[in-house]
């Protein structure tokens, strides 16, 4: 296993079942992959003996959708015994889950779910990363949502819960800036101010992903390119926090990886252009 160090702020692919056999055959040149932690749960078998192979050679993050961080309901400890089993194995650069929540009454919901922005779930948020920080002994990037709702008792914006999260616990942010994108189209708010807000040093890695546009409000799917709206917000975003760690992200109708690889380096494109404004 190669040590651990942190990702490189260049451009990486989430990496799919789908894609796992031909990465192992051609190790495509990714600087890094992020996997999503739930699906390496198990004890053993053959998805986890392939991405002890993949981690030998590339770095890795661990991207969680089902620890239903801002639930009310008791953290699983289950749940986080099998993610810090899975940290110990493969050493990842980073560990990070979405703020939001997914269960209720002991059952899951198979979406993300945005918190009601008040101070109480405020408080209640940040004790529950500070708990899931000190079970697993590291630091936990937290992800902004998508969201085709909010709630009328909100009493702080967005961007403010999600900048005082990282500011009260120390975590990190893992700004997608498709979510920016598709909420503040579908809430109507500035996108450029979203990113203004984000506290720049806790700004550790970011997501681009693609959305569906058919209906009446724009649908995060992660099942389409990059919009062109989106990659003029991630140079943007780029230019305030500087070059960072980018993923993209497809998990709907999943092309090509030719098609993820392009993709990223279209993103890389906008890095090399960062660092060559910083040279
Ligand atoms: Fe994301």
């Amino acid at each position: 296993m190669a040590d651990r160090a942190p990702l490189p702020a260049a451009a990486g692919i989430g990496l799919r079942t789908p894609h796992v056999a031909q990465v192992l055959r051609e190790r495509p040149a990714v600087p890094w992959f992020e996997v999503h932690s739930e699906n390496y749960y198990a004890e053993g078998g053959p998805a986890l003996a392939a991405l002890d192979r993949i981690r030998r050679d590339y770095a890795l993050s661990l991207h969680g959708v089902g620890m239903s961080l801002g639930s009310i309901e008791p953290l699983d400890a289950e749940h986080l015994r099998k993610l810090k089993r899975l940290i110990a194995r493969v050493d990842p650069a980073l560990v990070s889950e979405h703020l939001c929540w997914s269960s209720v009454g002991g059952r899951h919901l198979n979406d993300l779910l945005p918190l009601p922005y008040t101070e109480e779930a405020l408080d209640h948020v940040c004790h529950r990363v500070t708990e899931v920080q000190d079970a697993i002994g590291r630091e936990l990037l937290v992800e902004n949502v998508s969201s085709y709702l909010g709630f009328a008792d909100a009493t702080i914006p967005e961007w403010d819960f999600v900048a005082a999260v990282a500011q009260r616990t120390g975590c990190k942010l893992l700004v997608d800036v498709n979510n920016i994108y598709v909420n503040a189209m579908n809430h109507g708010f500035d996108a450029e101010g979203y990113l203004d807000a984000m506290p720049r040093a806790a700004v550790a890695e970011i997501h681009l992903a693609g959305f569906d546009s058919t209906g009446p409000c724009l649908i995060d799917t992660h099942g389409t390119p990059v919009a062109p709206d989106v990659w003029t917000l991630y140079a943007s975003a780029i230019r305030r926090f500087g070059a960072r760690p980018t993923l993209i992200e497809w998990d709907l109708d999943l092309p090509p990886l030719a098609t993820l690889l392009a993709e990223a380096a279209t993103a890389q494109s906008v890095l090399d252009a960062s660092h060559a404004v910083a040279a």
